[in-house]
């Protein structure tokens, strides 16, 4: 893993950014994640399509989970959240109809999750990841499998609660599951991108940076893949040795 650590996190997303902004060759297949980290990122990448430097035009970008059974208007629905990010606000040259999610609203969530497997083989170019201060990427929860793909899982309690500031700081209307792509998905990826920011990140990145590689710590099989960069700020990298 390469790791880049800068003052703060708009300083490490414009790298990140300007990672993908170089890297990416359209038509591709963007792998995108939700949550409060990417933020700044897909706020460079919209700067950039501005600029006439980035465009998603043609291109598709995949979503890493969805919360299963929330409602389609609901504004942390995570396809919601994509379309605001990647489609609104100037957008990105992403055209509504080439964000892939899973279908969180599916009579059978299963079947979804199977779905969305199929569709996203044989796997993206880039994959931008955020961490959970448990260790988890995309919803892939401490002592989940390592080698899983896309499926239906169980959010933790710290999973709930961190997410809860989405929720009106109110556990209960989080949802309690969610289809998520497997880490054996995620690992399919030819480049990753993962950002962590913020003190609350930096046990996490100590241990799938230079711990052992753990269901404890989901995000520590990424030391297994062959092209990852992890963009740090101070506070996440205060962890590390
Ligand atoms: C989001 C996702 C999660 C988040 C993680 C960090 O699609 O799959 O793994 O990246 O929970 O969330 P934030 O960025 O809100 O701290």
């Amino acid at each position: 893993m390469r790791v880049i650590i800068r003052d703060t996190a708009d300083e490490a997303s414009r790298l990140a950014a300007q990672q993908i902004i170089d890297g990416f060759t359209p038509p591709g297949r963007l792998g995108v994640a939700t949550g409060s980290t990417p933020l700044p990122l897909y706020r460079e990448l919209r700067e950039a399509y501005a600029r006439g430097e980035f465009t998603l035009e043609g291109s598709t970008a995949w979503a890493l989970d969805e919360y299963v059974g929330i409602d389609k208007d609901h504004p942390e629905r995570y396809r919601n959240v994509l379309l605001t990010e990647l489609v609104g606000n100037g957008g990105t040259g992403l055209a509504a109809e080439d964000l892939k999610t899973p279908d969180g609203k599916a009579e059978d969530p299963e079947e979804a999750a199977r779905i969305y497997e199929q569709m996203i083989a044989p796997g993206v170019d880039i994959q931008i990841l955020g961490l959970g201060s448990n260790g988890h990427i995309g919803f892939n929860e401490p002592f989940d499998s390592l080698n899983s793909r896309t499926h239906v899982g169980l959010l933790t309690g710290t999973t709930r609660q961190d997410n809860a500031r989405f929720f009106d700081d109110d556990i209960s209307q989080v949802p309690v599951h969610c289809v998520t792509q497997g880490l054996a998905t995620i690992m399919t990826a030819k480049s990753i991108v993962l950002l962590a920011f913020g003190e609350r990140k930096a046990e996490a990145v100590a241990r799938i940076v230079e711990g052992a590689v753990t269901q404890r710590w989901p995000g520590s099989i990424l030391q297994f893949h062959e092209d990852v960069t992890v963009y740090l700020d101070e506070a996440a990298a205060s962890g590390l040795e």
